[in-house]
């Protein structure tokens, strides 16, 4: 389990943080909403130790590990993976060697030990046959599975996602939905996934938080998303609400139910 406690943090004199309370129970895929600028990406940062919150207690599997030394949070830091917004592959690299960068170029593992964890990981990612293609031939979606085989190759047990789906086709949204699904299912991890798409957050969150002003609000299930009457809820969601009200109109305008069945022919 990971919790946050009164977590505060920010650049040089500038809070960003101002006492967040959040806990991502384990093998639950957790949410974080925000505006640009709320500072979600700042709350990640936090949890992998890259940067040191000024107050709170930032508790990784019953440890309060906010103030201890970088040496101590390396060992907590290899339970985690973090997944970027922006996949940065080397482009000189095969897919192959990408996937498996860091056992092999880092903890220098033997490259017989480390295809075999390479192939699964793609066969994972429906991505085979490909290991020995260069990031320059392949699609945008699919340089974003293979960053993300990169980091879940270690099968952290705290996976952190920052806006996988930015950018990507309603397809390719799909796609990365799934792998976070997967990954919770196979390896049975806590995930926490910072989104801006109200799709995925409706598909794979069973929990969401609400990051504004500094402070992560407890949204509860996704659907309170849509539903919730909470001022600043029903402030962030609007156009959301909107976007799902607009559908329910069109979808009837059309003669069709929301689930695109037309009327009186409901199973
Ligand atoms: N390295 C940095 N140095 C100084 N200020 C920063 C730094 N990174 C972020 N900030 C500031 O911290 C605040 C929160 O930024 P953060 O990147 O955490 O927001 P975010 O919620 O992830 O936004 P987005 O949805 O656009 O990714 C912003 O005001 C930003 O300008
Ligand atoms: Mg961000």
């Amino acid at each position: 389990m990971l919790q946050l406690e009164g977590i505060r943090a920010g650049y040089g004199d500038t809070e960003v943080l101002h006492g967040i309370n959040l806990v991502a129970k384990e093998r639950v895929t957790t949410a974080i909403i925000g505006a640009s600028g709320s500072g979600k990406s700042t709350l990640l940062k936090v949890i992998m130790g890259f940067l040191h919150p000024t107050a709170g207690k930032l508790i990784i599997d019953g440890q309060d590990v906010a103030q201890v030394s970088e040496q101590e949070f390396a060992k907590h830091r290899q339970k985690m993976g973090l997944v970027f917004q922006e996949s940065a592959l080397f482009d000189s690299l095969t897919v192959a060697e990408n996937v498996g960068f860091f056992p092999y170029y880092r903890e220098k593992k033997p490259w017989g030990k480390v295809l075999p964890m390479v192939r699964e990981m793609l066969e994972m990612l429906d991505l085979p046959g490909i290991e020995n293609k260069y990031p320059s031939e392949l699609s945008g979606g699919m340089r974003r599975r293979v960053a993300l085989g990169r980091t879940l190759i270690y099968k952290p047990k705290i996976l952190l996602y920052d806006e996988p789906t930015t950018g990507l086709d309603p397809t390719m949204i799909g796609h990365v939905d799934e792998i976070i699904r997967e990954m919770n299912e196979k390896f049975q991890v806590t995930s926490v996934l910072v989104s801006h798409d109200l799709e995925s957050v409706l598909d794979v969150a069973e929990h969401v938080f609400l990051v504004q002003d500094g402070i992560a609000q407890d949204v509860g299930e996704p659907w309170h998303l849509l539903t919730s009457k909470d001022a600043q809820v029903a402030r962030f969601t609007k156009s959301w609400r909107e976007h799902v009200e607009m559908y329910r109109k069109l979808m009837q305008s059309k003669g069709f139910d929301a689930n695109g069945t037309p009327k009186g022919e409901a199973q």
